[in-house]
């Protein structure tokens, strides 16, 4: 058997367990996945410093992220429809990173609802909302949260309109799965995949699902989703989301030196760099490209936390020295949740602690909340 070593065998292994339509959809970016590639890419022209014969003892990836202490600054993205890379996939993966010590994020689309998150948690766990034309299921959301505790709402504004993956659209993507030929000769492909299906009753969006009005079953499900998020929302919105959660509050989908200039103005805790994944604006800059010149406007002014294309530790620690505080991993944990289950989204986590770990200590340093730009190399990149 092949050992799991990094991310990139994870995915090998979630290919396999995972249905086509499920991998597929978190393994793709929209339309030609340009951006998507890019998040990845432009990590491995970036060169980081070897300093020699410093002690490296007593090493300390130990830091806070909106003033959560975090084992290490990785936390878990928000991600829709988790629960279909491996049954009750969200309430295992709030567990993972509960006990891992780093924050696990919700999103509105998930499969398992934020009660039954809250229910096999004992920590606060963050929950990502996306606003909706009808105000009321949104008001209502903003309270459940409130309700199960969780201790930051992140605001996604990169997502009014959504982008298309073309996988999605040729692979007829449903959740659950329509039982087309196609599909069930998939299925019977990855048993493991299947069981646990069956064995939950989870399989459908349980955050929307009995709580918006006229979504009380499949059918109307889908097209309830597709007509719902709000082309309108404006930065006007921020303050009246703000004001009703009345916690801490993330923006998450900056990637702009005058929108993180203003998101700055609005009071928000962090804003979070990111593109989604390189899945709506396809042709938009990579995440790690932009993070420094952002990082420079806001100064202090809004902590800046960083998503897109991180595939090791080592991507942690070069966005750190370029002005993140805090960074997530989308699809590195989905492929450790559809290779494993919860032991996979640890492994995943664990894989990328040792990864930060070793290059901290290579670089010359011993503490996380101590990197910097003079990390980073600085002399032609020799690809
Ligand atoms: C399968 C998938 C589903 C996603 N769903 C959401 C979502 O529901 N809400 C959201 O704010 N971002 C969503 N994102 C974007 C992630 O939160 C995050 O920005 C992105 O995955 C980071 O890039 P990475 O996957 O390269 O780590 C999703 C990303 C993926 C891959």
């Amino acid at each position: 058997m092949r050992l799991n070593l990094d991310i990139a065998d994870l995915k090998a292994l979630a290919r396999r367990r995972v249905p086509k339509m499920f991998f597929d959809y978190a393994d793709s970016g929209a339309w030609t996945e340009s951006t998507y590639r890019a998040n990845e890419e432009d990590f491995a022209r970036i060169k980081l410093r070897q300093r020699v014969l410093v002690d490296m003892t007593n090493r300390s990836l130990q830091s806070t992220m909106i003033g959560e202490t975090v084992s290490m600054p990785v936390g878990l993205a928000p991600t829709g429809s988790t629960g279909m890379q491996h049954a009750d996939g969200e309430m295992l993966a709030a567990q993972a990173a509960e006990e891992f010590g780093v924050p696990f994020t919700l999103s509105t689309m998930s499969i398992c609802s934020i009660e039954d998150v809250a229910s096999v948690t004992r920590k606060p766990f963050w929950f990502q909302l996306y606003v909706m034309r009808d105000r009321d299921f949104v008001l209502g959301l903003i309270d459940r949260a409130k309700a199960a505790k969780c201790s930051a709402l992140v605001l996604t504004v990169d997502l009014q309109i959504l982008g298309q993956r073309h996988k999605d659209v040729r692979n007829g993507l449903s959740a659950p799965p329509k039982l087309t030929l196609k599909n069930i000769l998939d299925m019977a492909m990855r048993p493991r995949w299947c069981a646990g299906m069956l064995r939950t009753e989870r399989r459908t969006f349980r955050n929307i699902v009995g709580h918006a009005k006229n979504v009380g079953d499949l059918a109307s499900l889908s097209s309830w989703t597709n007509e719902q998020f709000d082309p309108q929302l404006s930065w006007k919105d921020v303050a009246w989301i703000k004001e009703r959660w009345g916690g801490k509050l993330i923006l998450k989908g900056i990637l702009d030196v005058e929108d993180a200039r203003m998101a700055a103005d609005t009071g928000a805790e962090a804003i979070i760099v990111s593109n989604h994944g390189g899945r709506q604006l396809d042709g938009a800059p990579s995440t790690i490209s932009v993070l420094p010149d952002i990082a420079r406007a806001v100064g202090d002014r809004i902590e800046v936390h960083f998503d897109g294309g991180i595939r090791s530790g080592q991507d942690v620690l070069k966005a750190l020295c370029l002005g993140a505080k805090g960074t997530y991993i989308g699809r590195p944990f989905l492929y450790g949740l559809g290779a494993l289950g919860k032991p996979g989204v640890k492994l995943a986590l664990d894989i990328i602690r040792k990864e930060l770990d070793i290059t901290l200590a290579l670089c010359g340093k011993r503490d996380i909340r101590d990197v910097g730009p003079d990390m980073i190399h600085r002399g032609p990149a020799m690809d």
